[in-house]
C-alpha cells in the first residue's frame, strides 16, 4: 500500500535540478529509470499541457488580454473575469469568455503527449490517475477513464446554479453557446437553471467562489485516494502547473513520490524532491518516449 500523504522520499539522496534551461543526461536517465520502475502513474497537470493542442494559458494579464483582448479594454484581469460576481455584473460578458472557452475546449483535439501518458500508464500494473486544475476535458477526449480524474477546479462541460438552489449539476452537453469572440460577449440566450430557471453558470471553482459546487470534484477525489491505497510505486508526471494558482504544484509535491516536472519555464524543483525538465510538455514527453523505447 502506498502511505498517501507521507513525506518519505524513496529517492532521497539524488540531487536534480536543471541548469540554465538545458537538460543533463542524468536527469533524462533518472526519469526514464522512474518511469519503468513505477507501478502507477500520477499525472498532474496545468494549463501548459493545453498549449501545444494550441490552447492558451493565462499566465500574467497579458497573456489572458492576448487571447481576451475585449477583456484588456474593460480593464477586467482574470482574478475579476473569472469570479461570481463578473455573472451578476455582466453575464453576457462572463459567459463570453466561458462560453468561447468552453467551444475551443469542445474543438480542440489534444496533442500527442496524451497518446504517450495513456500507452505508458497501460502498461503499468495500476495504470494512471489525472490530477488537474485544468477544466477544458481534454484528458476525458484523450481517452483517459471518467473515473480516474479529478478535476480539482471543476469542469467547463458541467454547469450548477448561481444560487446551487438544490445542489443539481447538470452537462453543458445539449447548449451551444454563439459567441461575439472579437467583443467576448454572449449572443445567444444565457444557460437557466435546470431547477429554478434562474442564471446558469459554469461548474468551476472561481475566485471569491463560496457557491461552487464541489460534490463532483469531492467524488473524483475519493476515488484517488482509494487509488492511491491500492498502489505501491507512483511516480508523479506533472506537466505545465503554474505557480500563481499552485493546487496542482502542491499536489504533485505532496505525495512524496519520485516526481517529474514539465515545464516550459517553472521547471525548478527543491533538490531531493524530484527532476525538473524544462521544455515543452510535447516534446519533453516524445524524447522521454524516445528513450524509454531504447532500453
Ligand atoms: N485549459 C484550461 O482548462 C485552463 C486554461 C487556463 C487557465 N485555467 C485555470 O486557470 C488557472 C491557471 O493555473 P495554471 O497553473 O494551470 O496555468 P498558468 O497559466 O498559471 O501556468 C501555466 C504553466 O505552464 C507552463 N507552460 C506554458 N506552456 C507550456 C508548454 N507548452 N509545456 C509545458 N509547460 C508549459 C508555464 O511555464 C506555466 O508554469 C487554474 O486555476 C486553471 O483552472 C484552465
Ligand atoms: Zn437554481
Amino acid at each position: 500500500m502506498y502511505n498517501y500523504g507521507s513525506q518519505t522520499m524513496p529517492h532521497e539522496g539524488v540531487r536534480l535540478e536543471a541548469e540554465g534551461g538545458r537538460i543533463h543526461e542524468e536527469h533524462w536517465q533518472q526519469a526514464v529509470q522512474w518511469l519503468d520502475e513505477a507501478d502507477s502513474l500520477v499525472i498532474a497537470a496545468g494549463a501548459g499541457m493545453g498549449v501545444d493542442s494550441g490552447l492558451p494559458d493565462f499566465r500574467g494579464d497579458e497573456g489572458l488580454w492576448r487571447a481576451y483582448p475585449a477583456l484588456r479594454e474593460v480593464g477586467l484581469n482574470f482574478v475579476s473575469i473569472a469570479s461570481p460576481q463578473s455573472f451578476r455584473d455582466d453575464p453576457e460578458l462572463a459567459w463570453g469568455f466561458y462560453g468561447h472557452r468552453l467551444n475551443l475546449y469542445r474543438h480542440t483535439q489534444p496533442h500527442d503527449g496524451f497518446r504517450i501518458l495513456r500507452r505508458w500508464a497501460d502498461k503499468m500494473e495500476h495504470g494512471a490517475f489525472v490530477y488537474t486544475s485544468n477544466v477544458d476535458g481534454q484528458f476525458q477526449k484523450a481517452g483517459f477513464s471518467e473515473e480516474q480524474i479529478v478535476e480539482c477546479h471543476g469542469s467547463l462541460h458541467w454547469l450548477q446554479c448561481m444560487e446551487d438552489c438544490t445542489g443539481r449539476l447538470w452537462k453543458a452537453d445539449t447548449w451551444a453557446p454563439s459567441v461575439d469572440a472579437r467583443a467576448c460577449r454572449l449572443r445567444s440566450a444565457l444557460p437557466r437553471c435546470v431547477s429554478c430557471g434562474g442564471l446558469a453558470r459554469p461548474n468551476v471553482l472561481m475566485f471569491d467562489d463560496a457557491e461552487w459546487n464541489a460534490e463532483r470534484t469531492r467524488r473524483q477525489q475519493q476515488r484517488l485516494e482509494a487509488w492511491l491505497h491500492g498502489v505501491t510505486r507512483p511516480v508523479v508526471v506533472e506537466l505545465g502547473a503554474g505557480t500563481a494558482v499552485p493546487a496542482v504544484r502542491w499536489f504533485a509535491s505532496l505525495l512524496g513520490a519520485p516526481l517529474i516536472r514539465i515545464n516550459l519555464r517553472e521547471s525548478r524543483i527543491e533538490s531531493g524532491q524530484g527532476v525538473g525538465l524544462p521544455g515543452r510538455a510535447l516534446e519533453v514527453l516524445n524524447e522521454l518516449d524516445r528513450r524509454r523505447a531504447r532500453v
